[in-house]
């Protein structure tokens, strides 16, 4: 790649013409490379991502096994809370803690007002480094963000929840406290985001991971607002919507405004994008796919890549993240594949 080119992975988020479509696999820095796998034997979660050099070469890992399009920084949606004084741990096998969760006006009102800049200085040595790493490589560095009402449901549950009880108790007994909260996340995501676009990511997502779980009505009320204003006020480089269980919502989802809509493998997706519009479309292998033989996998991203139809404006990803069992070998294949398939 010559410097004045610009990353194929851009290039098809703009819908401009592309070498190939551009593959990327979230969750591809995680369980399934050997040499995470010994790093985490040495250091917690937590502590990988307090040391910039560690987060840069997590984030590298993959990008050393594989030709991936895009770099995805190697962090967690729970950092940028520590912005507002919040304590969490991770739990292994289980995910994000919170033991006192945040339920009530007094706690809102109570957030610190710390700086993402100073609170997780970390971050965005991490994202210098990367960038300079990945140099004349024809590959982009993508940030992110978990989205307000995703670190909302683990802000009120206080774990990993599978219906969102006291999420939605909040949400339709107290719509003030619930707007007052949504407020206060979307600023921090709102900073969090500029810092990262200024210290040299390329193109950010934002992870609505659960808000599949809500009615399309209620995204729209207690949600999207929120969403749109986030799209709206970092808007240098391409933005991707990522949720899961959104087939009831995926016009919604590119109203909030992104360029690019993440769908998961519960819709075909030609059918998703005939529902989006003029959004470019990211998507959307099932991830246990990847558990199965290497026929199965060309077959399946093949039924994909038919779908897409070489439409300018589709970036090849699962619907969700990487299954921490699937062979490496698996995730080699698949780049090697969607990136053969049209060049
Ligand atoms: O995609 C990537 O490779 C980048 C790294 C990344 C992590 N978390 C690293 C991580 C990203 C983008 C995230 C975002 C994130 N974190 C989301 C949104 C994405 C999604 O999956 O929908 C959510 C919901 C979280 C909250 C969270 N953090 C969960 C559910 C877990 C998994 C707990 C477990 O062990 O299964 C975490 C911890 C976490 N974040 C791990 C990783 C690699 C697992 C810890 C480990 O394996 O070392």
């Amino acid at each position: 790649m010559t410097s004045m080119d610009e990353p194929t992975f851009l290039r098809a988020c703009r819908k401009q013409d592309a070498a190939h479509t551009p593959i990327w696999m979230m969750r591809q820095a995680g369980r399934t490379i050997p040499a995470y796998r010994e790093l985490r034997d040495r250091y917690g979660f937590l502590d990988v991502v307090k040391h910039a050099d560690l987060m840069a070469d997590v984030t590298l890992m993959p990008m050393r096994e594989m030709p991936l399009d895009a770099a995805v920084m190697f962090a967690d949606i729970m950092l940028p809370l520590s912005a507002l004084g919040v304590k969490f741990e991770i739990v292994d096998g289980v995910g994000p803690i919170i033991r006192e969760p945040i339920r009530t006006v007094g706690q809102i009102q109570a957030f610190l007002d710390t700086p993402v800049r100073g609170a997780i200085p970390q971050v965005f040595d991490a994202i210098r480094i990367v960038r300079r790493e990945l140099t004349g490589r024809d590959a982009a560095l993508i940030g992110f963000s978990g989205a307000p009402f995703t670190l909302a449901s683990y802000l009120v549950e206080g774990r990993p929840s599978r219906d969102y009880t006291e999420t939605k108790r909040l949400m339709f007994s107290e719509p003030a406290t619930w707007h007052l909260m949504m407020s206060r996340l979307t600023s921090l995501v709102v900073e969090y985001l500029r810092e990262q676009v200024e210290a040299g990511i390329q193109a950010w997502q934002l992870f609505d991971s659960w808000i599949g779980a809500l009615a399309p009505q209620d995204v729209q009320t207690y949600v999207l607002p929120y969403s749109a204003q986030i799209f709206a006020a970092v808007a240098e480089v391409p933005r991707i919507h990522f949720g899961t269980n959104t087939a009831s919502m995926l016009e919604l989802m590119a109203e909030a405004g992104p360029d690019v809509v993440s769908v998961d493998w519960r819709v075909p997706l030609d059918k998703a994008w005939a529902r989006i519009g003029d959004c470019g479309i990211q998507g959307n292998l099932e991830p246990a796919v990847l558990l199965g033989p290497p026929d199965l996998i060309q077959q399946r991203a093949g039924d994909v890549l038919r779908q897409a139809a070489a439409r300018p404006g589709h970036v090849f990803n699962l619907g969700h993240g990487v299954l921490p069992e699937s062979p490496l070998d698996n995730l080699k294949l698949l780049v090697d594949f969607v990136q053969g398939w049209t060049r």
